[in-house]
């Protein structure tokens, strides 16, 4: 937008400026992969949260605004059309599981299909029973965690990171949903600094493949490095999980990894291995479930890396 263009008053209202924003977003042609699918939405939650209103407001859109909510609405559409930058680093949140979650370019912008099956209580993958302990790995702003927590709510869910960056999100994260008592942080490269056994472990680690890396929209360049890529075929992270997680899981535990694309490598390299694909109803692909028992069974393949 030229500066006469900012400028100009002939824009009044606020749908006037969702209508701008819009108009900015398909000229340009940005990227949505952060939440919505809709231009048209992602447009009108962008300028209500630029003025401090929730998403759904309907019976205003045709106030004026004031010079400074415009420039604060510029400023927004600026960031998100020019500089590429995802709408929930530009707001501060993300919403998973229908729960909010604090957000900013620390971490990975939630987005996991795991939401589907935490929302079902990993039924039938899980075996029936009390969950006690749930660890969370590579856990980011601590959403999987938390989202956890609150449907094992008698379980302690442990989460844990390598970045400390990281964990101060999952840390605000955790106080913005009181789970203080519940869900517990841990620093730590993969297993290293963990010590319980669990009866479910869950993880959405990094896993974009060297192909799809080179190829990711510019809205990806803002998330951090540490979140996406993992080696080649993007499972390195994923094997040195499947070489250790026996170690920690209960006997009748079960194991969740999301491996998004990296799933047609994981198949040609274990064709043996009884990993379950999860079919996912509400979209997403890559997560596969495995049993401490097969874990313990083909770890002797598994170490091999
Ligand atoms: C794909 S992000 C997932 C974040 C979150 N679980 C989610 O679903 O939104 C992967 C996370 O793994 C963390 N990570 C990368 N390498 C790790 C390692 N060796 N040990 C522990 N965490 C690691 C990154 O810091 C990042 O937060």
């Amino acid at each position: 937008m030229t500066e006469q263009e900012k400028n100009s008053e002939t824009l009044t209202t606020i749908r006037d400026f969702i209508r701008l924003c819009y108009s900015q977003m398909m000229q340009h042609k940005v990227y949505l992969g952060h939440g919505h699918i809709n231009p048209a939405d992602e447009a009108r939650q962008l300028v209500l949260a630029a003025l401090y209103l929730p998403w759904n407001t309907e019976d205003m859109l045709d106030a004026k605004l004031l010079t400074s909510e415009k420039q604060r609405i510029l400023a927004f559409i600026e960031r998100r059309v020019a500089k590429r930058e995802p709408l929930p680093y530009i707001i501060n949140e993300a919403w998973f599981m229908q729960l909010p979650f604090y957000v900013d370019t620390r971490v990975l912008i939630p987005r996991s299909p795991i939401a589907q099956l935490i929302e079902n209580q990993f039924s039938p993958f899980l075996r029936p029973g009390p969950v006690d302990r749930v660890l969370d790995l590579c856990t980011g702003s601590g959403c999987i965690g938390i989202a956890a927590a609150y449907v094992f709510d008698t379980a302690l869910v442990d989460i844990a990171d390598i970045s400390t960056d990281a964990l101060a999100v999952a840390k605000l994260n955790i106080d913005k949903h009181e789970m203080q008592e519940q869900v517990s942080i841990i620093e730590s490269d993969l297993f290293s600094a963990v010590t319980e056994k669990y009866d479910l472990i869950v993880s959405n680690p990094p896993y974009v493949d060297h192909d799809d890396l080179v190829q990711m929209p510019d809205e990806y360049q803002h998330e951090p490095a540490l979140a996406l890529g993992s080696g080649d075929d993007g499972l390195d992270i994923c094997k040195q999980i499947l070489a250790q997680a026996n170690d920690y899981l209960s006997d009748e535990g079960l194991l969740v990894v999301e491996v998004g694309n990296s799933e047609v490598h994981l198949m040609q390299q274990y064709p043996q291995v009884p990993f379950i694909w999860i079919d996912l109803a509400e979209g997403g692909n890559g997560v596969f479930a495995i049993s401490a028992q097969d874990l313990k069974e083909y770890r002797v393949l598994f170490q091999q890396v």
